[in-house]
């Protein structure tokens, strides 16, 4: 295992391996590592001959009032983790060097960066497909493993690759949860004792709505209300949105049916969580 900091470096290692005619499974990531992390790792381990992490808090997707200075940040614990589950590269670039002087190229995918956080949190996806496409053209992978968990980080990337022709496939992981439902995330670590017992009550609003469908309801404004009005509900709870959307496109719809995504976001006290179920419904 190494871990790399110069883009040479992780260039001219991308070029041996393809001479070699092994394949690139890569994993990114804003480090602070959990279990949700390790599986995309656990996928990569298995469907590439090579597998690469980066590790990577990208500036240019956090807005101006985010969280950009205080993500936590745990080089050497990460390493240690990555080194377990038998990741070959740690790429852990420097924002000086990554992005250089004066740079003024950005990637954006137009319009299904709209709804949902790309509503909330504008600029950001942008900031995401710009260092996804500046990762990719170091590493040049040929699988990128992204989790569920962002379901529209991964509708935007699959878009991006598509439209500008990465030549190289997506692959999905489910979303990896806690004991009691919480959706593993490493801004989890911001919450109180009080406001973790307050988090789990997205995934248990999503898990009401999915049951509302499961039973029947085809209205998608009837569920979305239940699962707002269940939150609200709650002290110390703060909606940003829920939404019901077809999976693909990332629209809003009004009567479900086919592949649809029950998508939320909230406010526990300052931290901003999000999660989302998947259904088929015919
Ligand atoms: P980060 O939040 O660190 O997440 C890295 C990857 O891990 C993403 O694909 C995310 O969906 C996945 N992931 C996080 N928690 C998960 C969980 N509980 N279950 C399954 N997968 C999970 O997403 C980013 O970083 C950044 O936007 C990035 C793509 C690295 C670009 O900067």
């Amino acid at each position: 295992m190494e871990v790399i900091q110069k883009i040479s470096r992780l260039k001219s290692l991308s070029k041996k391996i393809k001479s070699l005619n092994k394949t690139i499974a890569f994993v990114p990531t804003m480090g602070a590592l959990h279990e949700g992390h390790l599986n995309l790792v656990d996928i990569a381990r298995k469907i590439g001959d090579v597998v690469i992490v980066s590790i990577f808090v990208n500036p240019i997707q956090f807005g101006p009032n985010e969280d950009f200075e205080k993500y936590p940040r745990n080089l050497s614990k990460d390493v240690e983790l990555l080194t377990k589950r038998g990741v070959d590269y740690i790429f852990t670039p420097e924002v000086n060097e990554f992005y250089g002087e004066n740079f003024q190229t950005y990637v954006e995918v137009k319009e299904i960066t709209k709804y949902l956080c790309g509503a909330s949190r504008p600029g950001h996806f942008r900031g995401v497909t710009t260092v996804v496409s500046k990762l990719f053209s170091i590493l040049k992978p040929d699988f990128a493993i992204f989790g569920q968990k962002d379901g529209q980080q991964v509708v935007v990337i699959k878009k991006m690759v598509k439209d500008l022709l990465f030549p190289l496939k997506i692959i999905v992981s489910p979303i990896i949860r806690e004991n009691d439902g919480l959706a593993m995330s490493s801004r989890n670590s911001y919450l109180s004792k009080e406001e973790r017992e307050l988090a789990v009550n997205l995934y248990k609003g999503l898990e009401l709505g999915s049951s509302l469908i499961l039973n029947g309801e085809r209205n998608s404004s009837k569920v979305s209300e239940a699962i707002k009005n269940f939150l609200n509900e709650k002290n110390g709870i703060k909606i940003d949105y829920i939404e019901i959307v077809d999976k693909k496109t990332l629209k809003p719809i009004e009567n479900i049916k086919d592949e649809i995504m029950i998508a939320g976001a909230i406010y526990v006290g300052k931290t901003r969580l999000i999660d989302n179920i998947s259904l088929y419904v015919s």
